[in-house]
């Protein structure tokens, strides 16, 4: 992958330089990452590895309220794996590994969740949203979603956490979780830190929404490219431009807003919809070239990693096993405090 400009550079003021813990996660609801993904959190994730402890999550027990084909979960977490590995996260410095290969997650969710009213889950926009768009499948693990990922982090003690806008209320809640455990057990737990890019929701192909696989409004940044341009080329653009001949606006207009990412050109880019000198069709072509040369390194990559027999596997057992000391310390901690156990 091209080295990043300024103007791709992720957040321009990251927290300071120590060696505090980064924790986050993402679904294997795909294989390929979106471009949303890419800039609202794996490149600053990417970026994080080489001033914090390091510690990322394919979160296969979190896709689960939602796919239920194990083939599936199976298949996607290890692309989703690859990918991460194509687009820069190195085994060397950070860790990478599959949630349900430390159940010590799970354990820990239920302790939190004793301390954790039913209002504050039954409130969470993302369980509100499920309720909607999956009525026939409002699972119990759907509500106490928040609270496994509260525990994600803790169980690490993580102050970091690289997301996109969209976890906001995740990360307001875990905060509020082990509040809630320090105040009846004791101070024990870091109260997790939100870290955003400058691109910290990125709208989807239909211009309206949060880009998002379950919505199909996606750039999969590691498609052939042909389907990367077939995705661009699909991009609503300014609404209320109708003839080539109408001046864009730029700052409503997402395929214009992307360039931003993808080029430190991007204001000569706005000037010519401005002056109507391109029209939509030349700056989706355009961007559709640009995100294709943007990660045709990454593309390769993944494609030599995806050669080597069981080399994901092995990266995300050894991640899985270098955690497990620190897993189980924090559950024996947990429970020894909560009064769970023999001695
Ligand atoms: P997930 O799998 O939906 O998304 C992974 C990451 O990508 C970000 N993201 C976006 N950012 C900007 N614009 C978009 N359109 C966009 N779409 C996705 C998400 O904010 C996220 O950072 N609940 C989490 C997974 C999780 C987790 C955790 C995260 C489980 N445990 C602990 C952090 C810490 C999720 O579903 O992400």
């Amino acid at each position: 992958m091209s080295a990043l400009s300024s103007a791709q550079q992720p957040s321009a003021s990251p927290p300071a330089l120590t060696r505090d813990r980064v924790f986050t996660g993402i679904q294997p609801s795909a294989g390929l990452p979106h471009l949303g993904n890419y800039l609202g959190m794996l490149r600053q994730a990417v970026a994080m590895q080489d001033r914090y402890e390091a510690i990322y999550c394919i979160v296969d027990y979190h896709a689960l309220t939602s796919i239920h084909d194990g083939t599936v979960i199976r298949r996607n977490g290890y692309q989703m794996a690859l990918s991460w590995l194509a687009l820069g996260f190195d085994p060397d410095r950070a860790i990478l590994f599959r949630q349900s290969d430390r159940p010590e997650h799970v354990e820990l969710a239920y302790l939190l969740s004793t301390v954790v009213p039913v209002s504050w889950v039954e409130r969470t926009p993302s369980f509100k949203e499920k309720r909607r768009d999956q009525p026939q499948d409002v699972n119990h693990a759907l509500l106490t979603y928040p609270i496994l990922q509260a525990a994600d982090i803790a169980i690490y003690n993580a102050r970091y956490v690289p997301v996109g806008k969209d976890q906001t209320a995740h990360l307001e809640l875990s905060r509020e979780i082990v509040r809630a455990w320090n105040a009846r057990y004791g101070e024990y737990f870091v109260e997790p830190e939100a870290v955003f890019t400058d691109s910290p929701i990125v709208k989807g192909t239909d211009g309206l929404k949060k880009m998002s696989k379950s919505l199909g409004n996606v750039i999969e940044i590691l498609a052939e490219p042909d389907v990367i341009r077939k995705q661009v080329m699909r991009m609503v653009t300014d609404t209320q431009r109708i003839l080539r001949t109408d001046p864009g606006r730029p700052e409503v207009c997402n395929v214009c807003q992307l360039h931003r990412f993808l080029g430190d050109d991007y204001e000569s880019i706005w000037d010519g919809e401005r002056s109507a000198r391109t029209g939509c069709v030349d700056t989706k072509r355009l961007l559709a070239d640009r995100i294709i040369a943007f990660f045709a390194e990454a593309r390769e990559r993944r494609q030599e990693l995806a050669a080597r027999p069981g080399y994901v596997d092995e990266v995300l057992r050894a991640g899985a096993d270098r955690l497990a000391p620190l897993a189980r310390q924090t559950l024996a901690e947990c429970r020894e405090r909560m009064g769970l156990g023999g001695r």
